[in-house]
């Protein structure tokens, strides 16, 4: 082990967790929605999921961790005084940084300009997750919205979540690079499930195509399997809620993007993934093991 992994490892342990150990027993289900190649929607799924997992009656959280790009708020038309960096810098709760988005859904800015390496070093990372881990006890889901790529903060957060949502699109290198977070994934050892899903495809076909590429790569060389949840297709609703700062979701329940959404969030709240599943283990213990296992450090 080397020199620097060993000190994270004592730092992680030498966590005092006891402020949290008052909390009742209870654990959001945390999911994760990343991709390989940027500007494929994530943003828009996760808003939109949140917003359909709150309607049917559940506490819904969104982070957003691609530090310097403050999408949520902007696509939730949602203004945000405090940002992760004023966990960090001000030592704030995260709690207090949480903010009303629209439909009731609850919002944690990653902020605006900053730089991940500089904000998720790996004492910074230690606050988060011990504020994370109280915050778990208050809402039913957490929806992390992360950067495209494989960065070792992005991995971090998908290792400590219990499902992984990938986009991809039906752009080859979208496929790719999905594929790369994947490698990655397993080479890290993520036992979560694996979501994929299909965005601004042309067809149904398309859609299943695009997925069954991405399923024959990942079964024939990671020998790992994926979850098909569902695509939504190439739409001016999109686009017309990112320039209205208002979720398609709210603006178009109708719409067959809405529907197909509202479907997906059926699927991450069955009753095989519920939240209340038993043994499940904190978001920030998860975490704290990711560490104490790999040795990891954050450092990209
Ligand atoms: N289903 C879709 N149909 C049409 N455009 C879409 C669709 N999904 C996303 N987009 C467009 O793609 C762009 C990137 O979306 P965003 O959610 O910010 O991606 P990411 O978070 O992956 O970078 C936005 O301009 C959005 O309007
Ligand atoms: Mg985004």
């Amino acid at each position: 082990m080397n020199d620097q992994a060993s000190k994270l490892r004592k730092m992680i342990n030498g966590a005092n967790m006891d402020d949290n150990k008052n909390l009742p027993n209870r654990k959001a289900k945390i999911l994760t929605v990343t991709s390989g190649k940027g500007g494929v929607g994530k943003t828009n799924f996760a808003v939109n999921l949140a917003i359909s997992i709150r309607r049917l009656g559940y506490r819904v959280i969104i982070m957003d961790v691609d530090f310097g790009l403050a999408n949520v708020e902007i696509l939730t038309g949602t203004s945000v005084k405090y940002t992760i960096s004023d966990c960090i810098v001000s030592g704030k709760k995260l709690e207090e940084i949480m903010v009303d988005g629209p439909y009731g859904i609850k919002l944690i800015s990653g902020g605006l300009g900053l730089n991940e390496k500089i904000i998720m070093n790996r004492e910074n990372i230690r606050n988060i997750l011990r504020e994370m881990e109280k915050v778990e006890y208050i809402t039913d889901f957490i929806i992390i919205d992360t950067a495209a790529g494989v960065s070792n903060t992005v991995l971090n957060f998908i290792m400590a979540s219990d499902e992984t949502i990938l986009i991809t699109t039906p752009d080859p290198t979208s496929i790719m690079d999905g594929y790369t977070i994947l490698k990655a994934l397993t080479i890290y050892g993520y036992k979560g499930k694996l979501n994929i899903v299909t965005n601004i495809v042309n067809s149904r076909k398309e859609a299943y195509a695009t997925y069954d590429k991405l399923y024959r790569a990942s079964k024939n060389f990671l020998n790992r399997e994926l979850e098909f949840l569902g695509y939504l297709e190439r739409s001016d609703i999109v686009n017309k809620a990112v320039l209205n700062q208002y979720p398609f979701l709210l603006s178009n329940p109708n719409a067959s993007i809405s529907k197909k959404i509202n479907i997906m969030a059926l699927k991450l709240i069955e009753p095989g993934g519920h939240i209340k599943e038993r043994g499940k283990i904190s978001f920030a213990k998860r975490l704290l093991d990711l560490f104490n296992k790999k040795g990891g450090s954050n450092d990209d």
